[in-house]
């Protein structure tokens, strides 16, 4: 789909990666973003329409869809990193909340979106992944696991939607410069370079975007010796 004209809806828009996604789009001549944030008064981009959207709740989710019926493209992008593992303290908690953000959330606004793009002609859907989704880190499992279970969601969407000519996209990316990512240590990409690659993949028809080497080699290290992906668990040679 051309960007130029479309309708765009983003939540967590108000930062990191959202907010460069909102640049994004109006450069590339959307006619209209709606910048999703919980904060509405979070959301300083000049020419974008703030919309009070928690992602987790159910009434939010409803009065954006009843507010904004021209929506032909849906950014799924927000997201929370809670980092805690299988046997933190708070795991089951902060697992429970990740889930609910991560998965429940972009599902819901899917669900909600789904008749509005196929009414618009069908349009698209980006839902921002991560490298994590086919990787798995202790210190963010829940995260980690999180990502899979959307990235399997995803799936799913780009088939039941096929018919209504929604194209479904997914963006996987490793480390970026945002408030997520702050404290972590590596090398990291630019969110509006992101934010390009992804609507450049949009244009082209794309079910899936790589961002970033990592992503690109953690996805064909799939296929491969598990130890590849997890070399800590490879025999040490000699023992
Ligand atoms: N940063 C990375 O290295 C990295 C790598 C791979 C993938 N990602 C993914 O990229 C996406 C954007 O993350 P980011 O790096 O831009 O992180 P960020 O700077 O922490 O921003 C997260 C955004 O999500 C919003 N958000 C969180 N919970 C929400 C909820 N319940 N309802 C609505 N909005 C909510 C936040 O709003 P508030 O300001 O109200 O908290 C904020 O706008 C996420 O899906 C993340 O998992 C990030």
């Amino acid at each position: 789909m051309e960007i130029a004209g479309s309708v765009a809806l983003v939540s967590g828009a108000n930062r990191g990666l959202g907010a460069a996604f909102c640049r994004a789009l109006l450069e590339a001549g959307a006619s209209k973003v709606y910048a999703g944030a919980r904060d509405i008064d979070a959301v300083g981009l000049p020419g974008v329409i703030p919309v009070r959207l928690d992602i987790t709740s159910p009434a939010d989710v409803a009065a954006a869809a009843s507010e904004c019926g021209d929506v032909s493209l849906l950014i799924n992008n927000a997201g929370i990193l809670t980092g805690a593992g299988v046997f933190s303290e708070d795991a089951m908690a902060a697992g429970r909340r990740e889930f609910e953000t991560n998965v429940f959330g972009p599902l819901a606004l899917t669900r909600a979106f789904a008749p509005i793009l196929g009414s618009n002609g069908g349009g698209a859907v980006i839902n921002v992944l991560s490298v994590l989704s086919w990787l798995s880190n202790p210190g963010a499992a829940f995260y980690c696991a999180s990502k899979a279970a959307s990235w399997s969601l995803t799936n799913a969407m780009r088939q039941d939607l096929h018919a209504q000519h929604t194209h479904v996209m997914a963006l996987h990316v490793g480390l970026m410069e945002t408030d997520m990512a702050a404290r972590l240590r590596g090398s990291k990409s630019s969110p509006d370079e992101v934010a390009s690659q992804a609507l450049a993949g949009i244009q082209a028809g794309a079910f899936e975007v790589l961002a970033d080497e990592t992503s690109r080699r953690v996805r064909s290290g799939l296929s491969a010796d598990l130890t590849v992906l997890y070399p800590s668990l490879a025999p040490v040679v000699g023992a």
